[in-house]
């Protein structure tokens, strides 16, 4: 990271949880998207420094695949110069409309470009863009090396890709008693199995070199971030907190014994002794994965 950039303040998330909330409440976006906005409001100035870390220097074309949100858009926005276009790409237009918005508050929002697309056919020219963005969605998609394909085909040689993924073994690292973390990650891998879920997809943080190598990058790097908090946790750090655990219990619930449940309500449930969102002692990492690497 630049000094310059290092001094100064990071802008904060554009996106606008009303809105979100809005749509979740009306169906239009998935339960989880008041979850992922929580995180980009919590850890607005981490975020933000894995982009600055990945931007490649002179990038113009640059794509925010899978955009959501578009709280990257936003901050892809404020990074690249005034002749820069960011390209927000994403297949619902739910979700477009948000990042259009996030996009219109963000100071750089002009340079935004929100267009529904195929993360398997964007319309771009072969060797067209100098960076590439894209966050926490390969593994949500059918087919992860043909999206990975893609990317390398609309990448100038010499251009960028990075990939921001996490491994939900190791997504959020609490203080819980180490015998009930066990049983419930093995819950959560049966429930993912259950949902007949490829259940690998969500360990993908672990697979992203290879799958890079099979896409036709031959050298890629990975940085992981640490995000450490300290309890007693409050503002967005908390609602995102309590939003992933909610929806660990309620994914889990069907394969953890009436003991272990009860453990897990205890430690999730604010004003119930020894809930970790309440503990002013909790020890909170959160981790994630930017994989990168040069066309
Ligand atoms: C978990 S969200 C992540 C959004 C955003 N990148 C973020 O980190 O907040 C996954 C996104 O992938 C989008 N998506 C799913 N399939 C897609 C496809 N085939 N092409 C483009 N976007 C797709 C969804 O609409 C959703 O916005």
């Amino acid at each position: 990271m630049s000094p310059s950039i290092l001094n100064s303040v990071p802008p904060a998330c554009a996106v606008n949880p009303r809105q979100v909330r809005a749509a979740v409440s009306s169906g239009r976006l998935p339960e989880y998207a008041e979850m992922l906005a929580a995180y980009h409001r919590a850890f607005a100035a981490e975020l933000q420094t894995m982009l600055f870390d990945a931007w490649p220097a002179a990038a113009r074309q640059v794509l925010d695949l899978a955009c959501g949100d578009g709280a990257y858009s936003a901050w892809l926005a404020d990074i690249a110069p005034a002749n820069a276009t960011v390209w927000a790409i994403d297949v619902s237009p739910d979700w477009l409309r948000v990042a259009t918005h996030s996009a219109a508050r963000a100071e750089a929002g002009r340079q935004v470009v929100a267009l529904a697309g195929d993360a398997l056919r964007l319309p771009f020219a072969n060797e067209s863009l100098d960076f590439v963005w894209c966050a926490q969605s390969l593994y949500s998609l059918p087919d992860s090396v043909a999206v990975l394909r893609e990317l390398h085909r609309v990448l100038r040689p010499g251009g960028r890709l990075a990939v921001l993924e996490d491994d939900s073994l190791h997504q959020v690292l609490l203080p819980w008693n180490a015998e009930l973390e066990l049983k419930l990650r093995q819950a959560e891998w049966a429930a993912h199995r259950d949902a007949r879920r490829s259940a690998d997809r969500y360990y993908i943080g672990r697979e992203l070199g290879r799958l890079f190598a099979k896409a036709g990058f031959c050298s890629w790097s990975k940085r992981t971030y640490a995000m450490n908090r300290q309890g007693p946790l409050a503002g967005d750090e908390r609602v995102f907190l309590q939003l992933y655990l909610q929806a660990l219990r309620d994914d889990t619930e069907a394969f953890l014994d009436r003991r272990d449940l009860a453990a897990l309500e205890r430690f999730i449930t604010p004003g119930s002794p020894g809930c970790v969102l309440d503990d002013p002692h909790a020890a909170v990492t959160f981790l994630d994965h930017v994989v990168s690497a040069a066309r």
